[in-house]
């Protein structure tokens, strides 16, 4: 492994000194991979992985305007969605990192599951009072990105964030399997508790009480729906020159023909560098 190998040269050179001369001589780039394997040396390994790298669509697959069946971000989310969903090598294709920040702009990521996808935006249920309900709270914006590996393909979405009404979340909870709602009502989502034996007796305790189609939605867990101003779609190459269409809504002068071109129903697209 190149941490070993860089890590036992310096040793070597420091003992003999007679490596001393090509220590200095090597370049700046060099010098600084060696200061951090040599910091971390004492503690535990730096893992260099910077070899690990994977084929995606080759030249006979690009992902031209040409070939882009429909040029509405939703449509076209929904036709690639559909492709991954029917794979069952995608164990969850509704998974997607959800990014929030805090009011003054500090970004967090977690993974949330998609509950549904219309033009009016894109749906997940969570505790209101969780770490990323209380940022949608002062900064009620988010994005959300999908990968899906046996595609090679990502969708990025960008757009305000409202709550949606009680009567959805009830709908939602009621159909959830017990135990999630048992796990829901259990949970003081994003606040630390003292062990994980404390959570198995809350559950305990809230299981004696409520018995299957009793269990009462948490007050405060609801859905949020993400309405999207930006999609972005990327699908990965082999020669790394990758390809990238955002969809968004046009401003003035746009589309100029050569870098935004007309979607439907008011959308217009661009090409981006990789
Ligand atoms: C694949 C996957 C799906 C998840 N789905 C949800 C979800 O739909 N809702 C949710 O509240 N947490 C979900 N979680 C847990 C979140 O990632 C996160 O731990 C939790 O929501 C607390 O995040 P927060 O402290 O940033 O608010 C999921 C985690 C994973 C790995």
């Amino acid at each position: 492994m190149q941490s070993y190998l860089v890590s036992d040269f310096l040793k070597s050179a420091r003992l003999h000194g007679q490596f001393k001369q090509s220590i200095y001589n090597l370049s700046c780039q060099g010098n600084r991979l060696l200061s951090i394997f040599s910091r971390t040396d004492n503690r535990k390994p730096a893992m260099d992985i910077s070899g690990m790298r994977h084929p995606y669509h080759d030249k006979n697959d690009f992902f031209l305007e040409d070939n882009i069946e429909v040029k509405e971000p939703l449509d076209l989310f929904n036709r690639w969605f559909q492709v991954v969903k029917s794979d069952t090598r995608t164990v969850e294709p509704n998974a997607m990192c959800l990014s929030t920040s805090t009011k003054d702009g500090y970004p967090t990521s977690r993974f949330v599951l998609l509950k549904g996808y219309s033009k009016d935006g894109f749906i997940f249920f969570t505790h209101y009072t969780s770490r990323k309900g209380q940022q949608l709270e002062e900064n009620p914006k988010a994005a959300l990105t999908f990968y899906w590996e046996h595609y090679s393909r990502s969708v990025r979405i960008e757009g305000d964030v409202e709550k949606l009404d009680i009567e959805d979340a009830e709908k939602y909870f009621k159909n959830r399997p017990y135990q999630s709602q048992i796990g829901a009502l259990c949970s003081n989502q994003s606040f630390p508790v003292a062990s994980r034996k404390d959570m198995e007796q809350i559950a305990l305790r809230l299981k004696e009480k409520y018995k299957e189609g009793e269990v009462p939605r948490p007050p405060l867990w609801g859905g949020y729906i993400v309405k999207h101003h930006t999609i972005e779609f990327w699908q990965g190459q082999t020669d790394r020159i990758h390809d990238r269409i955002r969809f968004r809504r046009p401003k003035e002068d746009e589309p100029d023909g050569v870098l935004t071109h007309q979607g439907e129903d008011g959308w217009i697209y661009e090409r981006l560098y990789p």
